[in-house]
């Protein structure tokens, strides 16, 4: 079975750092055809996975008013084109994001090939504009043979905004456990390379700049906790918010906290800096759609405290395998830092679950093979 993958993005966000594993199994036998050039193409070509850039000027917006989202189906037009003519090498289409379903709709009609839609994203307003979401469920539902949602809460909303429950199947994202296993050895060196002792209290915050995965949240909780308690935040403004960047700065420096706040940048080591934090926060002030990061903070057995909404309620057992706080609250999350400091044996013990739980439920191996079984079947 060879396989055409779709994606609009250059850069390695977690729906393209899902791709990369997945893809890993078709090396010999796949194409990842990218829409924009970046970082995320050097990953796929470390990992010996064929990639080709298309395009760099499609632009959609995930606020698009109809005429816009309509004009933006028109640019696509030249693209869905060229996958047409290379998907005839190909047995199935598998769109990766919402613009390469638009593309992979209309090129899977043209080259007569399934389409398989994997859907990362939880169509609903605090993240799509009507117009957007419509044209989605619109295209899924006429054209995908599949649809695989990365958690219960990304299929209901697809559901909800009327997409058929009848093609959807949820699949976790998997996690290479190899990745882990040795991360509690990397924790001191690491520590100490951040220039933290052990009387600090750390806790990372992994994800791109964005005001919806809310970091302000966590700088605004510091300043209900004690000094020790620091905060390194780790990631880049991937998708232009450059802004939010500028607020976040503006933020430490108004609250006194340059002290206690850092901001690290993008990283590939994020396993040995999770491992590294005595706690991982997750901040996300809308429904995280499922939430790589909570996982692996899991999988380094680092306890985790999340924004309870979306896929975090699926991956989160409060109290039992780390902790769920309003999202939007920092004073509760402030309070569950706190405890968190004040408790380290209970906390060891729920990280211990934690790590166990994630192990089981987010294996790749497993979950590699459960995409396996339903591409197969869709190719037919
Ligand atoms: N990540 C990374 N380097 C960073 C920050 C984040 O590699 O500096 C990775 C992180 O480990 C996770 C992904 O980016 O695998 C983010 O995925 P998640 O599902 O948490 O959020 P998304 O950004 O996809 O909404
Ligand atoms: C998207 C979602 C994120 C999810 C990732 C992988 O980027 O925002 O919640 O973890 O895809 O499925």
């Amino acid at each position: 079975m060879k396989i055409l993958f779709l994606d609009q993005s250059g850069k390695p966000g977690g729906a393209e750092l899902c791709l990369l594993d997945i893809a890993k199994a078709y090396r010999d036998r796949c194409l990842v055809c990218l829409f924009a050039d970046g970082s995320f193409r050097a990953m796929l070509e470390e990992e010996q996975i064929p990639v080709k850039v298309l395009a760099t000027s499609i632009d959609v917006q995930k606020d698009s008013s109809t005429l816009q989202g309509v004009y933006s189906i028109g640019r696509l037009i030249p693209v869905a084109l060229e996958v047409a003519r290379l998907s005839r090498q190909y047995d199935l289409i598998y769109a990766n994001t919402q613009k390469a379903l638009v593309v992979g709709a209309l090129a899977s009609v043209l080259s007569r090939r399934p389409l398989v839609f994997h859907l990362h994203d939880i169509l609903s307003l605090e993240h799509f504009s009507r117009t957007n979401q419509r044209i989605a469920m619109t295209l899924a539902n006429r054209f995908a043979s599949v649809v695989i949602a990365n958690s219960l809460a990304s299929q209901s909303a697809f559901i909800a905004a009327g997409g058929q429950a009848k093609l959807t199947q949820v699949v976790y994202n998997g996690f290479n456990l190899d990745c882990y296993r040795d991360v509690a050895s990397q924790s001191q060196p690491t520590r100490q390379a951040l220039g933290f002792t052990d009387p600090d209290f750390v806790v990372g915050h992994f994800s791109r700049l964005a005001p919806w995965k809310g970091q302000h949240l966590l700088i605004a909780a510091l300043t209900h906790c004690p000094e020790s308690v620091s905060a390194i935040l780790v990631g880049d403004a991937l998708f232009g918010e450059g802004d939010y960047v500028t607020q976040l700065q503006q933020q430490v420096k108004d609250l006194n906290l340059e002290h206690r706040v850092r901001f690290i940048g993008f990283r590939s080591d994020v396993a040995a800096l999770m491992a590294a934090c005595d706690l991982v926060a997750h901040t996300s002030t809308a429904p995280e759609p499922f939430g790589r990061v909570i996982v692996e903070a899991m999988l380094c057995g680092t306890p985790v405290v999340a924004a309870a909404a979306g896929g975090a309620m699926e991956l989160v057992a409060d109290g039992v395998t780390g902790w769920l706080v309003a999202p939007g609250d920092p004073v509760k999350l402030a309070t569950v830092i706190q405890q968190c400091d004040a408790r380290p044996e209970l906390v060891k013990e729920i990280a211990a679950t934690a790590r166990i739980q994630a192990s089981q439920r987010f294996d790749l191996t497993a979950i590699s093979r459960q995409i396996d079984r339903i591409l197969i079947q869709v190719a037919g």
